[in-house]
């Protein structure tokens, strides 16, 4: 078709490069650490074959029935007392929205807050599925620097006094692509930069569950209450192809989600939402989740070794506390997208960092993903990186 009947706000957005490298990485030979697939092994398939016989025999006609947009209330009353018994923060049953995963809520809020022009705050790097997403409502983003301990605040008061800004958009716990989790300091810190400054912060959680070192931190939420906007989702502690997610937002924000999310697909799948609820009241979901976090812990263990004994030492890395992502830096002069053809004649795959990054930069970095290969894999296929990087490094060296 001729380009010029598209929407200009099709020009903005790119195909995610993630989606395409996963093309060239699905060829069982290549071990691949691009994708941000959870472990499939937990995947609760038996219990959710028993839950969905026992809702469509018991409530088929109901379950199969339109919806409401809000969701299904008592799941949105189970997400609101996991917050409390979680961590201790008050959400009311109708601050949830449920949506088709946290990547939908994404898209919401873009709808409900983004207009043309407006300044998006964003991590440097940052999750590249939220730039997309954004992306849509034509904004410009502003790379806000990630420090080792979370957002650099003095970066963030600065872009938030920036004309037209409107969001800042955080992955506050083992962020994606980064590893990176803030401070308990800095979450407070973000709340003291952003109050009453007009800047929504949107605060996109879908990892604080796999913590596997260290204690649970306070969302950005328990300092700024309702002047941010917090998203959950079961992808990761459930799983993903149910695409259920939340989003929590006070009143006047939900009012105006809802009626986005009408336009958009009326509801989410009342009959998954409904086998979800059924699966989380017959099964132990933090037994659940301590096994995901056990094996994630290892796996991620095995990739920080296999980094310390085979890598550079010029090569810095991340060593996330939870979640599923490790983020490496090498020196200047490599680049990581050379790096990936290197890596994929060796058989094993990365997602280069450049993408992350809406400002240019980051050419010499890479996110690799530990949750979706066993320890077996990831030795191997980290033996094989170690030996692309080697390769590279020592064609620049001109050894
Ligand atoms: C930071 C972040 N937000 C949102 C999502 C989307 O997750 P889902 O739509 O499956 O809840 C992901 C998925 O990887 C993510 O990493």
């Amino acid at each position: 078709m001729d380009g010029r009947v598209f929407a200009l706000r099709t020009r903005a957005v790119r195909r995610s490069f993630i989606r395409e490298i996963l093309k060239v990485t699905e060829e069982p030979e290549i071990i691949s650490f691009a994708g941000g697939l959870p472990q499939p092994d937990f995947f609760p398939s038996e219990e959710f074959a028993l839950a969905a016989a026992k809702v469509l025999r018991a409530h088929g006609r109901q379950v199969l029935q339109y919806s409401t947009t809000e969701g299904y209330p008592p799941l949105r009353e189970w997400v609101a007392k996991r917050y409390r018994a979680r961590q201790g923060i008050e959400v009311d049953p109708s601050e949830i929205l449920i949506t088709n995963g946290s990547q939908q809520a994404l898209d919401l809020v873009g709808k409900v807050f983004v207009d043309k022009g407006d300044l998006v705050l964003i991590e440097r790097p940052g999750y590249l599925g939220a730039i997309q997403a954004f992306s849509m409502f034509e904004p410009e983003f502003r790379a806000v620097p990630l420090l080792a301990d979370g957002i650099d605040l003095a970066a963030l008061r600065e872009a938030a006094r920036l004309p037209r800004a409107k969001l800042f958009y955080a992955v506050p716990n083992f962020g994606n692509p980064s590893g990176i989790t803030y401070a308990k300091e800095k979450r407070a810190g973000v709340a003291e930069v952003l109050k009453g400054s007009g800047v929504v912060t949107v605060e996109d959680d879908p990892y604080g569950e796999l913590r596997f070192i260290g204690t649970e931190l306070p969302p950005i939420r328990s300092f700024l209450g309702g002047e941010s906007v917090l998203l959950g989702s079961f992808s990761k502690i459930v799983a993903p192809g149910i695409r259920l997610g939340w989003v929590c937002a006070q009143a006047d924000v939900m009012e105006h989600l809802v009626t986005a999310k009408q336009g958009t697909d009326l509801h989410s799948g009342y009959l998954s939402q409904r086998i979800l609820f059924q699966y989380l009241s017959d099964n132990d979901l933090d037994a659940h989740i301590g096994r995901i976090r056990a094996a994630y812990r290892a796996q991620r263990d095995k990739m920080v070794e296999m980094l310390r004994a085979h890598f550079p030492p010029e090569v810095s890395f991340t060593e996330p506390e939870g979640g599923m992502f490790l983020w490496l830096t090498f020196p200047p002069e490599v680049d990581a997208t050379e790096l990936f053809e290197a890596g994929i004649r060796e058989r094993v795959a990365f997602v280069p960092g450049a993408s992350f990054y809406v400002d240019g930069g980051g050419g010499n970095t890479a996110r690799l993903n530990f949750s979706n290969s066993d320890l077996d894999r990831i030795e191997t296929g980290m033996e094989r990186l170690a030996r692309a990087v080697r390769r590279i490094l020592d064609r620049r060296s001109g050894a």
